[in-house]
C-alpha cells in the first residue's frame, strides 16, 4: 500500500518567537503546491511558538502542518506548567509528538503516561506521533524488537483500529538521537518492520499497512535517501537538521521522490 510520506521537524527547545517566525517563513517560501499530494510536512516548535508559526502558515496559505512536542492528558485545572489538548488545538495543531525519548529519559514519562496522552489527543481529534526506541544497553542485549514492540503495545492500549489509523509511529533509537550516529538502513528497517507487525497484531493488517512509521535519529540530507528507500520507513522525525532551512527543505524533497 502506498503511504503518503511525512517529514516532521522537532525543533525541541530551540527558536524563540522571532527565530521561529523567520524559519517558518523561509520554509513556507520554499513550499510548492505540488508538495501537497506528495508529502505531509509538520513543524513541531516549542509551545510558545505554536500560534506565531501557525499564523505565518495561514497567512501564506501553505499546507504545512503544526504539531506540539508534548501535551498533558487532562483538559484543564490545577496542573501547573502543563498544556492541554484543547489548548494546542486552538493554536492550530494537527499533530503532537508523544513519548519522545527526551521526555521519557529526562522527565520520567512512563509508558502509561504516553498511553494517556495518546488517548487524550485522539479524543481531541489530534494525531499523535508516538515515539519509541531502545537505548544502547537494550540493543547490546539483543532485545530491541521486543522492547520497542512492548512500547508500541503500551502506547496504544485501549485504542481502536479506526483511531490507530490516524496515528504516526516514530522509531528513534536513543543512541542515534543528536549523536551523529545513525542506525543503518538495515537496522532501522528491521525494527520498523517489527513495529508494523506489532501494529498488525493489534489492529489488523490493513490498518498496520496504512499507518506511517518514521525514522528519527541523526537523519540528514546525506543519509535520508537510503533510509526512506526501506519499505517500512515512511519519512523522518528530524531534530538538528530541521533547524536549518536548507537541510529541512532537502529532507522534504528527498522523501517526496
Ligand atoms: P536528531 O533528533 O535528528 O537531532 O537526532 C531527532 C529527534 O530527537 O526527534
Amino acid at each position: 500500500m502506498a503511504r503518503k510520506p511525512m517529514m516532521a521537524g522537532n525543533w525541541k527547545m530551540n527558536n524563540a518567537i522571532g527565530e521561529a517566525v523567520v524559519l517558518t517563513q523561509e520554509i513556507s517560501n520554499n513550499w510548492r503546491k505540488d508538495w501537497e499530494d506528495k508529502v505531509d510536512v509538520v513543524i513541531c516548535p516549542p509551545f510558545v511558538d505554536l500560534k506565531p508559526v501557525k499564523t505565518v502558515l495561514e497567512f501564506d496559505k501553505t499546507k504545512i502542518f503544526v504539531g506540539a512536542q508534548n501535551v498533558y492528558w487532562e483538559e484543564a485545572g490545577a496542573f501547573t506548567g502543563e498544556v492541554s489538548v484543547p489548548m494546542i488545538r486552538e493554536c492550530g495543531c494537527d499533530y503532537c509528538i508523544v513519548g519522545h525519548s527526551e521526555r521519557r529519559g529526562l522527565f520520567g514519562e512512563t509508558n502509561e503516561d504516553v498511553n494517556k496522552k495518546v488517548r487524550a489527543l485522539l479524543g481531541g481529534r489530534l494525531a499523535p506521533i508516538v515515539c519509541v526506541g531502545e537505548s544502547l544497553a537494550v540493543r547490546d542485549e539483543g532485545t530491541t524488537n521486543e522492547y520497542v514492540c512492548a512500547q508500541v503495545k503500551a502506547a496504544f492500549a485501549g485504542v481502536d483500529a479506526d483511531d490507530a489509523a490516524k496515528c504516526v509511529v516514530a522509531y528513534e533509537p536513543v543512541w542515534a538521537i543528536g549523536t551523529g550516529r545513525t542506525a543503518t538502513p538495515e537496522q532501522a528497517e528491521e525494527v520498523c518492520a517489527a513495529i508494523r507487525a506489532q501494529l498488525a497484531v493489534l489492529f489488523g493488517e490493513e490498518t498496520a499497512q496504512a499507518m506511517r512509521i518514521l525514522y528519527g535519529g541523526s537523519m540528514n540530507p546525506g543519509n535520508v535517501d537510503v533510509l526512506v528507500a526501506e519499505p517500512d520507513i515512511d519519512g523522518g522525525l528530524i531534530g538538528g537538521a530541521s533547524l536549518k532551512r536548507d537541510s529541512f527543505i532537502q529532507l522534504v524533497k528527498a522523501v517526496m521522490q
